[in-house]
């Protein structure tokens, strides 16, 4: 036991950290890009490569078509076409007699097309509830997508799905709100974004035609119903001062035509 020094261990393992094999190059198998994302029935070009001198055999092990672009000794250019769902490809190389892969994960997304915003009612009294639903058709993967619920700038609701299914689905976001004065003032709106950072891609997002919304006030509502109530009022009273002018008039008309035919009646006695 005394043997071993305090020095012994540590410099051990400095030695193992620092020259792993320690003597020629180990050799080794690399895939560029280390990740990939592509849509659905895209295509995407990978390299495979080796720091071995003089490989013996190389190549690519993929399920989708594969199509070699170039051909050299320590590197092949590959285009991979039509990926239509997540997949592994393998890339080798077989250095004096010792094979040597690596993996990449493929993952295939279908980016959010069509965003639909609707408001249901469209037209809704202030203090009730009306209801906002996002939907998105067919997309995925639905655990990279949010959906938000904007007025105006104002974000109102996320929501983000657990589901794992790689499959495209529907995506659907629903809010209940009570309305406010203010909410007429602003469009409504919602975007949904498919976040692929993790997988190797980018961020693509897509917005909903604004929609509004029209917000009435109760007192508004009363207000019109006084004008209204007083509106019918003045029109049956106009109405009814017009029938009685026609009827007094009438009655007048006649009493002049009594008149006349009593004058005419005397006119027409024979004179004595
Ligand atoms: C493939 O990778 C090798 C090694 O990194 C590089 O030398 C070569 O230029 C690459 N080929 C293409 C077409 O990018
Ligand atoms: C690629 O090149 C090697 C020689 O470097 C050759 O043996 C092999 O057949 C070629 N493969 C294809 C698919 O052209
Ligand atoms: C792409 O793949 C799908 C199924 O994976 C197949 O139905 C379709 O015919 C393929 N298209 C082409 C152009 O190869
Ligand atoms: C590929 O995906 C599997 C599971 O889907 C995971 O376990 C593995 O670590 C991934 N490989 C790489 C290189 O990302
Ligand atoms: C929604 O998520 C974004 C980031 O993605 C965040 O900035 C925002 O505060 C969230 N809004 C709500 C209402 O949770
Ligand atoms: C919103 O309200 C409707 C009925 O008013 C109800 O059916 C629905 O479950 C509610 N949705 C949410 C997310 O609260
Ligand atoms: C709301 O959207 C409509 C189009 O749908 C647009 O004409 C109007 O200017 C927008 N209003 C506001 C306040 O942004």
């Amino acid at each position: 036991m005394s043997s071993f020094s305090c020095w012994d261990l540590p410099m051990a393992l400095l030695a193992l950290l620092c020259c792993p094999g320690s003597g020629e190059e180990a050799f080794e198998v690399h895939m560029w890009p280390e990740q990939l994302v592509v849509e659905s029935r895209g295509s995407l070009e990978v390299n495979c490569s080796t720091n071995c001198a003089w490989p013996e055999a190389g190549g690519l092990e993929t399920n989708p078509v594969k199509t070699l672009l170039g051909n050299h000794t320590q590197w092949k250019h590959f285009l991979i076409s039509n990926i239509s769902q997540d997949t592994v490809i393998y890339c080798y190389f077989t250095c004096s007699g010792k094979q040597q892969f690596k993996e990449v994960n493929v993952s295939v997304y279908h980016p959010p097309k069509q965003v639909t915003l609707t408001l249901q009612p469209l037209r809704v009294v202030t203090g009730k509830s009306f209801t906002i639903e996002c939907k998105v058709p067919a997309v995925a993967p639905l655990k990279s997508l949010t959906l938000t619920l904007l007025h105006g700038r104002k974000m109102l609701y996320n929501q983000t799905f657990e589901k794992a299914t790689p499959d495209p689905q529907e995506a659907i976001a629903t809010l209940n709100v009570t309305a406010h004065k203010e909410d007429g003032q602003h469009n409504f709106s919602c975007q949904a974004e498919l976040d692929l950072r993790s997988r190797g891609g980018g961020i693509l997002r897509r917005t909903s035609e604004p929609q509004a919304l029209q917000v009435f006030e109760p007192m508004q509502d009363n207000q019109m119903f006084i004008i209204i109530t007083v509106m019918s009022v003045l029109l049956f009273l106009f109405v009814m001062s017009v029938l009685l002018c026609f009827i007094f008039g009438q009655q007048w008309c006649q009493k002049r035509i009594g008149t006349y035919e009593v004058l005419a009646a005397w006119r027409r006695q024979p004179r004595a």
